[in-house]
């Protein structure tokens, strides 16, 4: 999609909904985020110039935006996922469109199963660093300059500092976080349990389906990038038992609740952009 048609798309947004400083990307299970929103207006995908739809069950295809302590934050309810189909493109255009509109803190979200045997269900998991395994890359092709560098850095993928707030804000409200590395694979079959112990050896915490593509568009938008993962299961072979996609959504759902308060407490820390060049 070209430079102006995301500009169009951002620009319908905007006029819409107003702009926005922060977003969050709601990922399986995790929806009803929204609903902390002061004032929110939404738009429907389908009214978005461009915008793919959603086909997985559990995810919602709306942006709503409104204010939490007074920042400007946009809530992604549904996002597009590269095993549903969608390209690369399509699945990291809605951050693109959120650029635009004024986004510079991105809060990435995703149910994901646990590597490490010290997590269990119910945790949450700030994000340290990722491991890209699924062969795909979003900024493959020409690259847009409007955006950002031919070859972006990944040092920091995921923010310092973000990552420093949202672990104390956990630890104030008394909510189980731990730090670790997010490994994506392409889906959307659950990983073997050989792909799972490989995933361990190579310094991988967490598994998942999501959250790359998003992550390196953001980076290369120059965002600043949060990102927490809900442990909803052991990976595959870590138990004796298979994994089930309604199993994931119900243990996701079950820390709607803790995910929630966290992510609205890390909001509400965070430094505001504009402020702090001040
Ligand atoms: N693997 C991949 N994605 C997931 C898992 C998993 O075990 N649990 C939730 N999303």
């Amino acid at each position: 999609m070209s430079y102006k048609k995301i500009r169009n798309a951002a620009d319908l947004v905007m006029n819409n909904c107003g702009p926005a400083e922060i977003a969050v990307i709601l990922g399986s299970g995790l929806g009803g985020f929204e609903q902390v929103l002061k004032q929110p207006i939404e738009i429907a995908y389908e009214d978005i110039p461009g915008f793919p739809v959603s086909t997985v069950p559990g995810h919602a295809g709306r942006f709503v935006v409104g204010t939490i302590a007074g920042k400007r934050v946009l809530v992604m309810a549904g996002r597009f996922h590269s095993y549903e189909g969608y390209s690369m493109k399509q699945v990291t255009l809605p951050v693109r469109v959120m650029s635009l509109m004024g986004v510079k803190t991105l809060i990435v979200t995703n149910a994901a199963g646990a590597v490490n045997v010290s997590y269990q269900p119910g945790d949450l998991i700030i994000l340290s660093d990722f491991i890209n395994f699924s062969g795909k890359n979003p900024l493959r092709g020409k690259n847009m300059d409007k955006f950002g560098p031919r070859f972006p850095d990944m040092t920091n993928a995921f923010d310092r500092e973000l990552r420093q707030i949202a672990l104390l804000e956990g630890q104030r409200l008394g909510i189980s976080v731990k730090e670790g590395v997010y490994t994506w694979f392409n889906g959307p079959c659950y990983e073997t349990p050989a792909e799972i112990r490989m995933t361990r050896i190579l310094g991988g915490d967490v598994v998942g389906m999501s959250t790359v593509p998003e992550t390196i568009v953001a980076r290369h938008c120059d965002m600043k990038v949060l990102g927490i993962s809900s442990v909803t299961n052991m990976a595959a072979g870590v138990l004796d038992t298979p994994i089930h996609h309604e199993e994931v959504l119900a243990a996701g759902a079950a820390v709607r609740e803790s995910f929630k308060k966290l992510v609205t407490a890390v909001i509400e820390t965070m430094p505001m952009p504009e402020l702090v060049e001040m």
